[in-house]
């Protein structure tokens, strides 16, 4: 009895010398869950070693970017860019490109939302290899035939209207003013080719999406990574962390450890006053 009020008491003074209530605090606590939800690497769809900055919606949302979050449903993965969703068809995580389309135009071309899209440039850039289009809609009959346009037929207002496909794009020619919809739609330039020479259809083409390079530093991830930490995203200072096993950094887990001894002076460095700790706890149980 005695001696177990003396264990705790004993407990209660080494807590209060090292100055340990750092790692009860809410602060470790988030990172120490956070570096065990946040997975380094994870599937979602058919893609499997996906990374930082992307996150699965089941996810914890500081695992990521937000702007990375991408929803799995059986094979497929989406992810939204300026609130309009896009399927990813291929993810290259090397270069930083995703190949996406829009997943509206997917299912079917005559029932999209009439809006140009457009990328968050804060994130995301198009590549050399796209090429814009135009969807044209609701067009006044039109004879010309040539391989650069296809037309196709929409119900519109419960009658069937004409409508246009053109790559690359037309700007202000006589097609668009004869058209009460244009709109534009980023492409893969060799697909557009394919498109020009009977190759693909116009479903095909759209289908293929078209690529975006992701413009956010990857270099802090990779410092955190090597370093035995996992990345993540910090909502309230909305900036990057690196989760480690014990408290999140702004970049990498290495630290320079200070001489155990010194660990009670300086607070800031839970593990190192965690083996300190762990020390006594020997030394108490070789001397009970
Ligand atoms: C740490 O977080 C978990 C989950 O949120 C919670 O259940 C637990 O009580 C927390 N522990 C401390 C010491 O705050
Ligand atoms: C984010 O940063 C704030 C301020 O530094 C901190 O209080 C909070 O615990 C951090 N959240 C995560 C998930 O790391
Ligand atoms: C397509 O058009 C948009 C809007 O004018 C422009 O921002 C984008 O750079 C164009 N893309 C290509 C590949 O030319
Ligand atoms: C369109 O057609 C449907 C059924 O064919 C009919 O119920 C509806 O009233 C029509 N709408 C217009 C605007 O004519
Ligand atoms: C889409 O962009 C093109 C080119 O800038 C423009 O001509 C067209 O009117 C736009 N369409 C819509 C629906 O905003």
């Amino acid at each position: 009895m005695s001696s177990s009020i003396f264990r705790i008491s004993l407990f209660i003074l080494m807590f209060s010398q090292l100055r340990f209530p750092l790692v009860f605090s809410g602060y470790v606590n988030v990172s120490e869950e956070a570096y065990s939800k946040c997975s380094a690497s994870f599937s979602c769809g058919i893609f499997t070693g996906i990374g930082y900055p992307f996150w699965r919606n089941d996810q914890p949302d500081y695992c990521g970017h937000p702007g990375f979050k991408l929803d799995c449903q059986g094979e497929r993965a989406t992810i939204d860019i300026n609130s309009q969703k896009y399927d990813i068809n291929e993810i290259y995580h090397e270069s930083q490109v995703l190949r996406i389309a829009k997943t509206d135009f997917m299912l079917n071309i005559c029932r999209v939302s009439f809006i140009n899209s457009t990328l968050d440039f804060n994130l995301f850039e198009y590549t050399l290899s796209d090429q814009n289009a135009s969807l044209l809609y609701d067009c006044d009959h039109l004879t010309e035939e040539q391989p650069r346009k296809r037309e196709f037929t929409c119900p519109i207002n419960n009658r069937s209207s004409e409508c246009y496909f053109t790559v690359p794009a037309i700007s202000s020619d006589e097609l668009s003013r004869r058209c009460k919809i244009s709109l534009l739609i980023p492409v893969l330039e060799i697909f557009a080719d394919h498109f020009t020479n009977y190759l693909m259809t116009i479903d095909q083409v759209i289908k293929e999406g078209f690529e975006v390079r992701w413009i956010i530093d990857q270099e802090r991830c990779r410092d955190c990574h090597f370093s035995g930490g996992k990345c993540g995203y910090n909502r309230t200072i909305n900036d990057f962390t690196c989760f480690c096993s014990h408290q999140p950094s702004p970049r990498t887990c290495f630290r320079t450890q200070p001489p155990a001894n010194s660990a009670a002076a300086n607070p800031s460095t839970a593990p190192a006053t965690e083996l300190v700790m762990r020390d006594k706890i020997d030394e108490m149980d070789q001397h009970p």
